[in-house]
């Protein structure tokens, strides 16, 4: 059968309540899901479609124009829609086989959602992106205080608040006010698990099918996913020296539902959001009754001054929601994390996060709340911050006695990784496969690409490289196999 027999034999219902346009954007995914419709096919031009399914030309380009959002579809005006040969990561696998029942369409988001569920298994080495430096976490503290607390359970080990341990979260609260800027009371704080959890809840409660949410492109896809589960329509925005490029966003996307941005420090590019932008995106979003949801992951790691406060502490319309973690600042196998929310927000995430899980494992908030009611938080911190400058300049040392030919560095001021864009046309998979293959690993600028990405999102390519968890003549080592790489690459 050729395409447009496939499609002419979509059951569309013109009986039902659900609009013919998503009738058939969801038969169209269903076909391709199924693989009835493979990458590359190229779909019937639009007129050619309405006549075939005797609808109307906007409920065909309605369907298109999600298909694409979602990329399922790719193509440009004039040159034909396509099967995207680059379909999300998994969706063939995702049409489980041997299931009684295809996925509800819910599950089918969810499963496609996360481009990359991979997590490391082997022995930490260079240049792991995002990790912490866990030779630097005091374990011996960390165990003799959850000791204590096994030693004198109490009747926390009931069921507990939702929102989470309350002494934690006032603790939270003073640190957040005093390192980061943030605006808020302890009752505003919501434990997560991680901050995953905390974007995934805000997905949910904010956001309807379709609704447009800004990203930024090339970002972390771990804080896309939710909005893909969520059925959200993710727009893309570039980011340039100045952080998420909001012009872009105000005229390309104006009726957007929310932005979610990393003001502080941009993943991967390492750019951190001017002023002047983020009073800007305060203002639009005010106006336009929109969300902020503020991603602030490893601001911490500030190595040439104090660190930048939040945006959140600068929004007098109470439309940003802060999410935060201590994945960086920790280690990410603790899974806390946390969200800020305006006050009216407060006791529906915390209704929401009861549905969701009760409410996170009590021991180690007790564990944290005591580490920093003890003072080994701050310490923590301030250590692995002069710790991590230490690695940074070898990275960036390495790098400029070595590798300068062949390598720019991107900003370097802040966070656990750098990025770095090639001087010479290279193959970042490839380059990325051979030094996996030498023993270090790196990670190329697209695996941050978003799946639907807009073409004002490219960027030069290039490499992430994490520093904070490794150790100096680690770094050496791994630069010395780079140099190799790089140098043996065409
Ligand atoms: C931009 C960004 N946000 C958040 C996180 C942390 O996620 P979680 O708290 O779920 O571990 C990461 C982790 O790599 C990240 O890169």
């Amino acid at each position: 059968m050729n395409t447009s027999d496939i499609l002419a034999a979509l059951p569309l219902d013109r009986a039902s309540g659900t609009p013919l346009f998503r009738q058939l954007y969801l038969q169209v995914k269903q076909a391709i899901l199924r693989g009835a419709l493979s990458p590359g096919m190229q779909l019937p031009p639009t007129r050619a479609l309405c006549a075939l399914l005797s609808v109307s030309r906007q409920t065909v380009l309605n369907a298109y124009d999600l298909l694409s959002a979602e990329g399922y579809l790719s193509g440009t005006v004039g040159k034909g829609t396509f099967i995207s040969s680059q379909l999300p990561i998994g969706v063939r696998e995702t049409a489980p086989r041997g299931l009684m029942r295809p996925l509800s369409e819910r599950g089918t988001a969810y499963a496609q959602a996360m481009g990359s569920i991979g997590h490391h298994k082997g022995k930490l080495r260079a240049f792991r992106p995002s990790m912490p430096g866990l030779d630097l976490f005091p374990f011996a503290t960390w165990s003799r205080l959850e000791a204590r607390r096994w030693r004198r359970p109490d009747h926390h080990l009931g069921y507990s608040d939702p929102a989470g341990y309350a002494p934690l979260r006032e603790l939270l609260c003073v640190y957040l006010r005093a390192a980061r800027g943030v605006n808020c009371t302890p009752e505003q704080i919501i434990i997560t698990s991680g901050s995953q959890q905390g974007l995934y809840l805000v997905a949910q409660l904010l956001l309807a099918p379709g609704d447009k949410v800004w990203v930024e492109s090339p970002g972390y896809q771990g804080a896309s996913a939710p909005l893909f589960a969520a059925g959200a329509r993710v727009c893309t925005v570039p980011v340039d020296a100045q952080g998420m490029d909001v012009t872009y966003g105000v005229a390309r996307y104006p009726d957007a539902r929310m932005v979610l941005t990393t003001p502080s420090h941009q993943l991967p590019l390492g750019v951190t959001m001017s002023l002047q932008r983020r009073l800007e995106l305060l203002r639009w979003a005010a106006a336009s009754k929109a969300w902020i949801i503020e991603d602030d992951y490893d601001s911490e790691y500030r190595y040439t001054g104090p660190p930048l406060a939040s945006l959140q502490g600068l929004d007098s319309a109470d439309c940003t929601v802060y999410v935060g973690t201590l994945s960086k600042v920790l280690f990410p196998g603790l899974r806390l994390g946390y969200v800020v929310a305006p006050a009216a927000l407060v006791e529906p995430l915390t209704r929401a996060k009861a549905v969701l899980d009760r409410h996170n494992a009590i021991v180690p908030q007790m564990v944290l709340a005591d580490f920093m009611a003890a003072g080994h938080f701050g310490r923590h911190i301030k250590r692995t911050r002069e710790a991590y400058g230490e690695r940074r300049l070898a990275l960036l040392n390495g790098i400029a006695s070595a590798l300068a030919d062949e390598l720019a560095c991107g900003p370097s001021d802040c966070g656990l990784d750098l990025c770095v864009h090639f001087r010479r046309p290279l193959d970042e998979e490839k380059i990325v496969r051979e030094a996996l293959e030498q023993g270090i690993e790196l990670r190329s600028l697209a695996y941050y690409t978003s799946r639907v990405a807009t073409p004002e999102c490219a960027v030069a390519p290039g490499l992430v490289m994490g520093f904070s968890a490794i150790t100096p003549a680690d770094i050496a080592h791994g630069l010395g196999v780079l140099a190799k790489v790089l140098r043996s690459a065409r």
